[in-house]
């Protein structure tokens, strides 16, 4: 392997965590609740508190982030901190909260960058039909308007997080509330809605004329035939366009082209589902293609695609292997594993070249994207501790991520222009599917006490942090 050796100068070089995946304290000062509170007691897998108890720990997670030279954090801030119904009067002790944590990484010389929006709707408004209730992105902008006025502090802005895997994991997947399976039509509505919504509040943002940045966050996945017959190359391309182009075209061009339309339409025909543009949204879309100050892309893998004619549904094989796990979408193909691609514990394929792949894409295809931020990328591990002090081994996180790192900056290389990496995570945190136990965190937090330990990648990543000096 050909290991990193060097960091551009002047890179951002960070570690990324989410509110709800954090902070815990889910009931305290005046906090409302979001969609997954409930359905998380409900299903009595995990609980959301303490989580990290990054709510009262931050100022040791950025002294943290500090001592082991990440220059750079993101995190989101939570709705229902600000507005505990979605709307309404703001809550002081949220807001007062989110200004200590912005100084403190200030003053520390780590920058935040800080999302509106990581899956965390409120749960008064997802009982209203969340993005698939227009009144929805109102809402979301009247948040939006109140944190650009109120966290001047803030230089680095991104809309919404991820809007395929809430699109997916509430309508398509089924892992996230409400729990619904191939319901195409919702699937596609929300990602629409959830486009606009970033639109409306980045025109928004533009209007105010205020000093900073604003760029939106989509994870990108991209599909390769798995071998590559007519079949399998048209399923992977209606895959790429259901899971990025149609996302892509809706933030970078302001429309979405007849040839991603046409993939598209063919999935909602096949799923006997339909989409509602209304007169003036595009117009929305199109003011806002050109106004991004970056892109946030989230990368953990790429996906092989088979041609397939049958039903939808999530399979396995039943050897309980690795890369033993396929999904098929009905009118649009099978993803299935493939054997020369080796995979996390978590089945997720490890394949660099995607990223690389994409970078080159975005540039090719998307020149109203300009600079790109890498604003997710790591790997969910089974990390080893034994009760003390010594340094967790995570080696394969550190290959995973230098593969990754060396990816990014192949590309970069040849004209991409990549500013920056966060690593997902920057302390261990629960993930939203898999509990507490698929840790992804350059410190290792034992969740019995909350004590923060530090992990081999932390070293790894402070050498390469050094090298910028
Ligand atoms: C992204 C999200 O989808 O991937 C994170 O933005 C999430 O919130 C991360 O935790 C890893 O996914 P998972 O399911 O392994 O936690």
């Amino acid at each position: 392997l050909n290991r990193v050796k060097a960091l551009p100068k002047g890179f951002v070089w960070g570690g990324a965590t989410a509110a709800y995946q954090v902070e815990g304290a889910t009931t305290v000062d005046g906090k409302g609740k979001t969609m997954w509170d409930d359905y998380l007691k409900a299903q009595g897998r995990f609980s959301p508190d303490p989580a990290s108890d990054f709510y009262h720990k931050y100022p040791e997670d950025i002294g943290l982030a500090k001592k082991y030279g990440l220059n750079a954090i993101r995190v989101s801030i939570a709705w229902t901190r600000i507005f505990p119904k979605g709307y309404g009067e703001p809550n002081q002790a949220g807001v007062a909260y989110y200004h200590k944590l912005f100084k403190t990484a200030i003053d520390a010389g780590v920058t935040p960058y800080v999302s509106l929006h990581h899956f965390d709707e409120p749960k008064t408004l997802f009982d209203d039909g969340d993005w698939l209730n227009r009144k929805n992105i109102d809402y979301f902008v009247d948040y939006a308007k109140f944190c650009f006025t109120e966290f001047p502090e803030v230089k680095n802005w991104f809309t919404i997080n991820e809007l395929i895997s809430l699109a997916t994991g509430q309508y398509i997947v089924g892992n996230f509330p409400p729990n619904h399976h191939f319901d195409v039509t919702s699937s596609i509505q929300a990602q629409h809605n959830e486009l606009l919504a970033h639109a409306r509040v980045v025109n928004l943002y533009k209007s105010m004329h205020l000093d900073g940045r604003i760029g939106l966050i989509h994870v990108l996945n991209p599909v390769y035939p798995i071998t590559d017959t007519p079949e399998n190359k048209h399923a992977a391309a209606l895959y790429d366009a259901f899971l990025n182009r149609f996302l892509l075209d809706g933030t970078f061009l302001g429309e979405y082209t007849p040839e991603t339309m046409s993939l598209i339409n063919e999935i909602l025909d096949a799923n006997d589902a339909h989409l509602d543009i209304e007169d003036g949204d595009m117009a929305i879309l199109k003011k806002a293609s050109t106004q991004n100050d970056y892109f946030g892309m989230n990368y953990y893998q790429s996906q092989f695609i088979q041609a397939y004619d049958g039903p939808s549904g999530n399979h396995f094989n039943g050897t309980g292997k690795k890369g033993s796990s396929s999904f098929s979408f009905h009118g649009v193909g099978q993803i299935v594993p493939n054997p020369d691609v080796p995979t996390t514990d978590w089945d997720w394929n490890i394949y660099p070249e995607g990223l690389y792949d994409l970078l080159k894409r975005m540039k090719r295809e998307y020149p109203n994207c300009k600079t790109i931020y890498i604003t997710e990328n790591g790997m969910g591990y089974k990390d080893e501790f034994d009760g003390t002090d010594k340094v967790i081994d995570d080696s394969p996180r550190i290959d995973f991520v230098d593969q990754h790192v060396a990816a990014v900056l192949k590309a970069r290389d040849e004209g991409v222009d990549v500013q920056g990496y966060f690593i997902w995570s920057l302390q261990d945190q629960f993930s939203w599917a898999n509990g507490y136990n698929k840790r992804y965190g350059l410190f290792y937090v034992d969740f019995k006490t909350q004590k923060r330990y530090i992990k081999k990648s932390a070293e790894w990543y402070k050498e390469l942090a050094d090298t910028m000096k």
